[in-house]
């Protein structure tokens, strides 16, 4: 059975994020709409929530939590990042934009989805299903080289190299089909002394991590969503993430660090010459990550990371 997604880390977005009653919020991440539903009721009937995700599972929830909350609520199926270049294009203001980022836990249980490396399934992994790259290409299609830079770069696996080399060699016998096949091929690469190092966890987790991040461009959406997010912000705005890998969390700290960085001159200059003031304050100065109760009750917490900022207030001319 599918089971719903409990949201990460809820009570610190929203009391960090501070959504209040008739704000206009993005969520650029819906997923089972958890986050969705507190920021709703805390906007009230005059606030706006604009909910955005590129799978078609969110999209029914979605429908559902629009008839049980008071304030509009609009739905853009799209990659958050087209979403929010589009609404910083149309001139949109919002108080608080916020990302979830990730997958969620009825992406992970929905086993034909092949997102987990628990359950046999085609080897897919594509958020959007209407998109053409999908796991089976990445794995059958890609040569070694890139794929061990794929499965170092963006799963940091120590083993990238030796695990690519097995996947190109069984490859040319029969295509890799199934994510059965992937850790079959992954765990054969390894050699057991480094197998048993693993205990209880699979070491296939960091390649499908990989692989998933490869195929729904999941960097790149990150990188391009920060600077639209910020643009739409006016004075008084946040923007929070939660983040999973340090890959995430990386990108999101030096991005709000650049932002509450004021005079950027050499230190020995007496006076400043860049003119350079902070366009955010950090709300979290540290990662914010969950409690031992959230970790004991929902495990798949354990790695979430929030960070928040706001925008100051336009320097006077
Ligand atoms: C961790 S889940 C969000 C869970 C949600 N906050 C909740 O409480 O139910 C992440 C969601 O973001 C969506 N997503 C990830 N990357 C995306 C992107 N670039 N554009 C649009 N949606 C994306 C996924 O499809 C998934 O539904």
């Amino acid at each position: 059975m599918t089971r719903t997604h409990v949201p990460v880390l809820a009570g610190e977005l929203i009391e960090l994020g501070d959504p209040g009653p008739g704000d206009t919020v993005v969520d650029c991440t819906f997923g089972a709409g958890g986050h969705a539903r507190l920021v709703a009721d805390r906007i009230g009937s005059s606030g706006t929530l604009v909910c955005v995700d590129r799978d078609p599972a969110a999209e029914e929830r979605f429908d559902e939590l629009a008839r049980e909350v008071a304030c509009d609520m609009r739905f853009l199926r799209m990659d958050y990042a087209d979403a929010l270049e589009l609404l910083a294009a149309e001139g949109f203001r919002a108080d608080l934009v916020y990302l979830d980022l990730g997958i969620s836990s009825m992406q992970v249980d929905a086993r034909e989805r092949g997102f987990s490396y628990s359950y046999d399934a085609p080897l897919d992994m594509r958020m959007d299903p209407g998109q053409d790259l999908d796991a089976r290409q990445i794995v059958n299609e890609w040569d070694e080289r890139r794929l061990a830079q794929l499965f170092r770069r963006y799963g940091e696996d120590p083993n990238a190299r030796i695990i690519a080399r097995e996947l190109v060699k069984r490859r040319v016998k029969a295509p890799l089909d199934t994510t059965a096949e992937l850790v079959d091929a992954i765990e054969a690469a390894l050699p057991a002394a480094i197998r048993r190092r693993f205990g209880g966890s699979s070491p296939a987790k960091r390649v499908f991590q990989a692989i998933r991040i490869a195929v729904n461009s999941e960097l790149e959406s990150l990188d391009r969503s920060l600077p639209a997010a910020w643009s739409v912000l006016p004075p008084g705005g946040r923007l929070a993430a939660i983040s999973f890998h340090s890959l995430e969390d990386r990108r999101v700290k030096r991005f709000l660090a650049e932002r509450a960085r004021g005079c950027i001159c050499p230190p020995d200059l007496p006076v400043c010459g860049c003119g350079r003031t902070p366009e955010a304050e950090l709300v979290t100065r540290r990662a914010v990550g969950p409690s031992a109760g959230e970790m004991a009750d929902n495990p798949r917490s354990r790695s979430g990371r929030l960070r928040v900022a706001r925008r100051v207030e336009e320097p006077m001319a």
